[in-house]
């Protein structure tokens, strides 16, 4: 049916086309953790050297919760919004003392650790544990937003609630972690904020408001 048919066209499309980034080599929770808060306020471009550093200063939970200080805030320098960096080492203390190094798995017990809110435990239920969960930013709203119609305020805060469950009956159960990348992917390429290239979309039999000629109304947002 219908929701098949998506799953199978976007995770089909994501195979294909995946960009090839250093935290997508494997499903390790800390690497896919330490790139989504670098990801939060930086761009894709930026954010590949110093993933990269970083991993090669502090490979483990364990390094980074012993690390210096001083050079934790280095490796951080140019990234900016330091408290990301201070809240990760916040987490990975928290990891080895509280939780004797085993990650929690669930979107709700990710959400205990410092720092870590229901994207990013969105982000690691699903890529590093395989969990059916929504991963909702920015991109997961203007895409599904458009696809779907979906005319929901983003600005209001109890929206997020609403596209989280819009999600969780559409994900891949099989591949939940894929299917969130490829919707990362696709607002990074085809349905980005301001460039429209939804006639040569993957997605666009699946587009709604671009089938309706409407994609400039998605998504809704009040100013405020
Ligand atoms: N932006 C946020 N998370 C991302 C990821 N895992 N891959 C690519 N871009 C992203």
């Amino acid at each position: 049916e219908k929701i098949a048919a998506f799953q199978k066209t976007l995770l089909n499309w994501y195979d294909q086309n995946k960009r090839d980034l250093p935290w997508r080599k494997d499903h390790d929770p800390y690497h896919v953790w330490v790139s989504e808060i670098m990801l939060q306020q930086t761009q894709v471009q930026t954010v590949i050297p110093y993933y990269q550093r970083f991993m090669k200063l502090f490979p483990t939970v364990q390094a980074l919760a012993d690390a210096d200080e001083t050079q934790l805030m280095k490796a951080w320098e140019g990234l900016g919004y330091y408290s990301r960096a201070r809240n990760l080492q916040k987490a990975a203390r928290q990891i080895i003392t509280d939780y004797h190094g085993e990650w929690p798995k669930t979107k709700a017990g990710l959400q205990e650790l410092s720092g870590i809110g229901p994207y990013t435990a969105g982000a690691i239920a699903s890529i590093a544990f395989n969990q059916p969960v929504a991963a909702v930013d920015g991109n997961a709203f203007r895409v599904f937003a458009r696809l779907l119609k979906i005319d929901a305020d983003i600005a209001k805060p109890q929206t997020r609630r609403l596209f989280e469950n819009v999600i969780g009956r559409v994900i891949s159960k099989d591949r939940p972690g894929d299917f969130n990348q490829a919707i990362m992917d696709l607002g990074a390429s085809y349905m980005t904020a301001t460039n429209y290239h939804s006639a040569d979309s993957p997605m666009k039999a699946f587009n709604q408001a671009y089938l309706d000629g409407v994609e400039d109304q998605y998504p809704v947002k009040t100013k405020n």
